[in-house]
């Protein structure tokens, strides 16, 4: 599995955790940036990011801003993109399960580095479960 991460500089200390852990499990990390706590513009690393997946050059995404709001909303412009915010485990899963979400975007000032990397893992370990969740995420492209 190979997982295309960007943040901005309100998500780049946690960029930084989430690349050791998920290279610590094994899993290939492209870093889109940014590289450091200067002041940046949220929506390149959205971009970035949207269009690892776009290209299959990644299988999922992370995207890291200080609320997860922005960086979300900018991924979500791209179509063929489903970021979602989550602050919990349990929306993880669901966003999986029933959203088929690609990116999942996460607030690093909203939440605690150990929930971030618990969401990550949730949201990596759990499959889509089509059906009629399929018809309904095929509908956002209509
Ligand atoms: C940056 O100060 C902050 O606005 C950004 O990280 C994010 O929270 C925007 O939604």
């Amino acid at each position: 599995m190979k997982i295309a991460l960007g943040a901005d500089h309100g998500g780049f200390a946690l960029k930084e955790i989430v690349k050791k852990h998920l290279e610590e499990k094994g899993i290939e990390v492209l870093d889109k940036g940014c590289y450091s706590t200067e002041s940046v513009d949220y929506p390149v690393y959205a971009k970035a990011v949207a269009h690892s997946i776009l290209d299959k050059e990644a299988d999922f995404g992370i995207l890291i801003c200080g609320t997860g709001i922005g960086i979300s909303i900018a991924a979500n412009r791209f179509k063929g993109i489903r970021a979602a915010l989550c602050s919990n485990t349990t929306m993880a899963k669901l966003t999986r399960e029933h959203n088929d979400a690609n990116i999942l975007a996460l607030g690093a000032r909203m939440i605690g580095d150990v929930l971030a990397l618990e969401i990550i893992d949730e949201f990596l370990k759990t499959e889509f479960l089509g059906g009629r969740h399929l018809t309904r995420i095929q509908a956002i492209e209509l």
